[in-house]
């Protein structure tokens, strides 16, 4: 069946509603099932979905009160949800090993104690991660922090996440897992292929959101600059125009659109440089906008000294007649070997590389912390690498040098390529915190 542009709208995911609310905490009940989404035009394709949706449902929290999520596996099969750059205890961090088993439900706990920030939630599942996120368990998570108001910047329903993802299908419209990237030629905006947005003519901030397992996306808006103000772990100190956002598997922009330059009945695409347009917005009506994007927006926290310099190497080790393995420092990843003991408390600068023989493309992951980029091939970090990061891009044969301060948890968590097919073969290692 063929895709036809602009015929369906993109879904706003719908938020979760809290089973119980307080000032302190909220209690979300989320299921893990297999279900049917018409991604293609009159078929339906087997997916899986957290809160039986694709793309699972938001979830919103606020900085200070905590998240409880009660996760209900209703699969034949382990899953688990893993919440991507937040700051959560070890045992909350769905760590491969700490699975949902069929039947069974489990309790995770978010203290939503870092700023402001679009983070995503997804399955990290040992073994089956690549395939269960690609599959459709992947959803918003988003951190709205009180601080943040007074900046007044676009909210409510001018603050809508857009989760970008690449997709391939045989004639029957099954979704085919593990197909060469390269041929994976259909993105979808929040679960569908090339849909309109129908907005008023002022101004939206969007949390794009790259959730492909193994996809960089350089994004454009047809006759206009977006003005890109967060990064992954949050605000930028001041808001950046920006011709081009790219992100890699993993990835956050939250940008700024202003459709008030346009003329109502205009149409606005967003286009991928290897995909092309993914998205159109269609500026469908006035509005008054009391929204705005201040000069300033939220002061990058101080980088303090660095006491401990790591190296982290990406790459693929290639075998005859069999897949390869993907590693870090040379070693595949098993669950009970620590590559790095760090001392609690302690800022660290690892050079993140990859030496990678075949010019493959990979990134880098770090749970638990938010880091910041201080070089790029011994040069500036580029626009991308800007403000808080959990995930970066890697190309073969670059240096990336990241500073992190490993607050608050002790335990172990893990580091990787995002590019989730590559974690799979073996490209994640773990670190463990000590007090
Ligand atoms: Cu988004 Cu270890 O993952
Ligand atoms: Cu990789």
């Amino acid at each position: 069946p063929e895709i036809v542009p602009w015929t369906r709208p993109m879904p706003v995911p719908p938020v979760l509603r809290p089973v119980v609310s307080t000032a302190k905490q909220e209690v979300y009940r989320l299921s893990i099932e297999r279900t049917t989404a018409e991604i293609l035009p009159g078929l339906q394709s087997p997916v899986m979905g957290y809160g039986g949706q694709f793309v699972g449902p938001t979830i919103k929290a606020k900085t200070g009160r905590k998240t409880l999520l009660l996760v209900h596996n209703k699969m034949d099969e382990a899953a688990n949800v893993h919440l991507h750059g937040g700051h959560v205890s070890p045992e909350h961090d769905g760590h491969p090993r700490d699975l949902v088993e069929p039947g069974r439900t489990r309790l995770y706990l978010y203290p939503n104690s870092q700023q402001g920030a679009t983070l995503w939630y997804h399955d990290h599942s040992h073994g089956t991660e690549a395939a269960h996120v690609y599959l459709g368990l992947h959803g918003a998570y988003v951190v709205e922090d009180d601080s943040e108001r007074h900046l007044n910047l676009p909210s409510g329903a001018y603050d809508v996440p857009i989760m970008l993802r690449d997709i391939q299908f045989d004639d029957s419209g099954n979704i085919v897992v593990f197909d060469d990237p390269a041929k994976r030629t259909v993105v979808l905006a929040n679960g569908v292929p090339q849909p309109y947005f129908e907005v008023a003519a002022r101004k939206y901030r969007f949390r794009i959101i790259n959730t492909a397992t193994q996809r960089v996306f350089q994004l454009r808006l047809t006759g206009g600059q977006v003005t890109r103000i967060g990064s992954d772990g949050g605000l930028y100190a001041a808001p950046v125009e920006a011709e081009e956002v790219v992100l890699s598997s993993g990835e956050r922009a939250d940008v700024v659109i202003d459709f008030s330059k346009y003329p109502v009945g205009s149409r606005v695409t967003l286009t991928d440089s290897v995909a092309g347009e993914v998205l159109r917005f269609d500026v469908v009506r006035r509005a008054s906008d009391p929204s705005r994007v201040p000069a300033v927006l939220r002061p990058l926290p101080a980088l303090p000294p660095s006491t401990v310099d790591r190296e982290v190497d990406l790459f693929y080790v290639f075998k005859p007649n069999e897949r390869p393995d993907g590693v870090i420092n040379g070693k595949v990843f098993e669950m009970d070997r620590v590559d790095f003991t760090i001392k609690r408390g302690t800022t660290e600068t690892w050079l993140v590389k990859s030496s990678d023989p075949a010019g493959v493309k990979h990134n880098f992951h770090l749970h638990l912390v938010q880091f910041r980029v201080l070089e790029r091939n011994g040069g500036p970090p580029l626009p991308n690498d800007a403000g808080l990061k959990d995930t970066i891009s890697v190309a073969a044969g670059e240096t990336v040098k990241v500073q992190a301060t490993f607050t608050g948890y002790t335990g172990r968590y893990v580091y990787h390529c995002h590019f989730l097919e590559h974690s799979w073969i073996g490209m994640m290692a773990q670190l463990e915190i000590v007090p």
